[in-house]
């Protein structure tokens, strides 16, 4: 896989990206001998054979095949690319990506980044405590008011911003902050000095609001969302991009997220209030975009925690839009998307009070056609001829591009509605299908599977495998083996790869496709003796069976040249001599 980053970046990436700490995350593991063990999350299994190799660095299944280093799993249990799966891990190791830094200013860079989260952090921590005490009152009753629990309180760490105009900043300055890192967090305003006649002053952000502390995965406090305790404008005041926060990147209670596993959908909401709200009634998987409109950026992210989006925008008429344009987006990262409908121009905070849980478990979730469809119906007039034909031509266009079971379906609900029989329907449809070229959807390539293959079947190719296995215990002599003992594309390059010195983690990196990692890492983790001498004779062993299959595989080749050929041919006489000296050498193998 060609990459964009420099290799040395990329080892500074896994040396902080322990592959059993990675792992651990979604797998229990447990140590025996030389590796982890556990539960491969990749297959469903009963007994554990996936393994992982701290020494290595690299994971392997010895059910499902899977196997490869660190940001191989990642993109494997993330279902994401490798650039994906990189900066995921540079987020979690807070390193920053090499492209915004230059050499000599990195470790400057990446403990700033450290020094702003923590200010986040505590200025999360100072919001929380703050809502228990009296200069948190207000929030509080504010929160409780609108009917959230002690529990969901907690559970989404929401905080009170006092009263106050410096109360967080005296706070965090008396931590040792400094004032431009808590401006460059947005959470402290600083006037500059000379449109103040030369005194610096500066204030809270954040004041008198209920605060809902946006955190990501991997339980970075990235930015503050703030509700105004009544009727004052603005209703929120959300923090604006800085270094550790950019809004269209990510979703509001992605931590939570995070911590379900195996969720079918989750559920895109509008607002912040929204998703502690239905968190509150028990639906799970639930989350916001932070005051924007979804992102494909978002989108992609979104297809990390489940397989399905369900938008669950407001039933307002801006909600509605913005479902139209969250579709697109979704059609366009081949994310499958239902929508839940909420009626009377609710929002879903609203109607999960009204109608309870019950009420929005029985929510229908509309495809995107039925969706959009049911806009359609609605923009139009149906008692009016004109409106049923314009009704009826728009839906037929839209239909075009669906699968036919469903567009069956809609067709049948088309011909109640607009009183236009199958046959005229087809008509319609089979003349826009001449005249329109279908809109080509962009198919998705589907994810390469992981090959289900087993160790080399032939000899000496299984012969070539482990030799490579030895050869990447570094106590092979390297001078012992050629690269014309190994007889595929596939292992001549790690052959190569593993004489240059690469570790076995990096060599993962340059495997061609999913196939080869999963080759690459059976391959580099298979078992392997404990003494020198015992890896050199295995070697010895594996290098004469390789050349005398190479030998044999020559002479055969001669052979069947020389019986091919016409008796009283010139070249003959050196061929057989060639394949005497093919014949003394074979014999020497045996
Ligand atoms: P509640 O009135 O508290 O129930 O809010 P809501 O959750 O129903 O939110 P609403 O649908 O009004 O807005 C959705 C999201 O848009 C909010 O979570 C904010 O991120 C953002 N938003 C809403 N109002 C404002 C505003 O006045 N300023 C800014 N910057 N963002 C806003
Ligand atoms: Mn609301």
């Amino acid at each position: 896989m060609a990459s964009r980053y420099p290799a040395s970046w990329l080892d500074e990436l896994r040396s902080r990206s322990d592959i059993v700490q990675v792992v651990s995350g979604y797998v229990a593991l447990k140590k025996a001998g030389r590796k982890y063990w556990g539960l491969c999350p990749f297959h469903g299994e009963k007994t554990a054979s996936f393994s992982v190799d701290a020494e290595q660095q690299l994971y392997y299944c010895f059910g499902c095949k899977a196997g490869g280093n660190v940001i191989g799993f990642v993109m494997e249990i993330e279902r994401c690319s490798y650039h994906e799966a990189v900066e995921l891990l540079a987020e979690r190791a807070h390193i920053p990506l090499p492209q915004m830094v230059e050499d000599e200013d990195y470790e400057r860079r990446r403990s700033r980044r450290e020094r702003l989260l923590q200010a986040n952090r505590d200025a999360a921590r100072f919001y929380h405590e703050m809502l228990f005490q009296p200069a948190g009152a207000p929030a509080l009753n504010y929160l409780r008011k609108r009917g959230l629990s002690d529990a969901v309180i907690r559970r989404f760490g929401l905080g009170a911003a006092p009263d106050e105009w410096t109360a967080l900043t005296d706070h965090l300055l008396s931590k040792g902050y400094t004032l431009e890192e808590l401006s460059s967090v947005g959470l402290t305003v600083v006037k500059s000095p000379e449109k103040e006649g030369g005194t610096v002053r500066s204030f809270d952000m954040f004041r008198n609001r209920a605060v809902f502390p946006i955190i990501d995965m991997y339980k970075n406090v990235l930015a503050f969302g703030g509700r105004s305790l009544g009727n004052q404008q603005p209703k929120y005041l959300n923090t604006a991009d800085t270094p550790v926060f950019n809004k269209r990147k990510g979703v509001y209670a992605a931590n939570l997220l995070r911590q379900e596993r195996h969720l079918d959908h989750v559920i895109l909401v509008e607002g912040y209030m929204d998703v502690v709200s239905l968190t509150q009634f028990g639906v799970k998987g639930v989350c916001a975009t932070l005051g924007t409109a979804l992102t494909n950026e978002q989108a992609r992210l979104l297809r990390r925690f489940a397989p399905e989006v369900y938008l669950g925008y407001d039933g307002d008429s801006a909600g509605q839009h913005a479902i139209l344009r969250g579709l697109d987006i979704l059609q366009e990262e081949g994310i499958p998307a239902r929508v839940l409908d909420f009626p009377d121009g609710l929002d879903p905070d609203e109607f999960i009070r009204r109608d309870g849980a019950a009420g929005f478990a029985s929510l229908p979730a509309l495809s995107p056609t039925a969706y959009r469809l049911r806009r359609l119906k609605d923009t139009t007039d149906l008692s009016d001829p004109e409106g049923r034909m314009k009704y009826a031509r728009s839906a037929m266009e839209l239909l075009l591009s669906v699968d036919p079971v469903e567009r069956s379906t809609h067709m049948k609900a088309l011909q109640l509605e607009t009183g236009f029989s199958m046959e005229t329907l087809q008509e319609q449809l089979d003349s826009l299908r001449h005249s329109t070229a279908p809109v080509a959807e962009k198919p998705k390539p589907p994810r390469p599977s992981v090959r289900k293959s087993g160790p080399a079947a032939a000899p000496d190719l299984a012969a070539q495998e482990t030799l490579l296995s030895l050869l990447a215990t570094g106590q092979i002599p390297k001078d012992m083996v050629e690269e014309k003992d190994f007889e595929d594309d596939e292992l001549k390059s790690l052959y190569m790869s593993l004489v240059a010195g690469a570790s076995s983690a990096s060599v993962m990196d340059a495997a061609p496709d999913d196939e080869a990692r999963s080759r690459y890492a059976r391959i580099l983790l298979s078992p392997t003796a404990d003494s020198t001498d015992q890896l050199i004779s295995m070697a010895t062993q594996c290098l004469s069976r390789i050349r005398r299959a190479a030998c044999q595989k020559q002479f055969d080749a001669l052979q069947q040249r020389i019986r091919s050929m016409d008796p009283s041919d010139p070249a003959i006489p050196s061929l057989l001599m060639e394949a005497q000296e093919v014949q003394g050498k074979l014999d020497k193998y045996k």
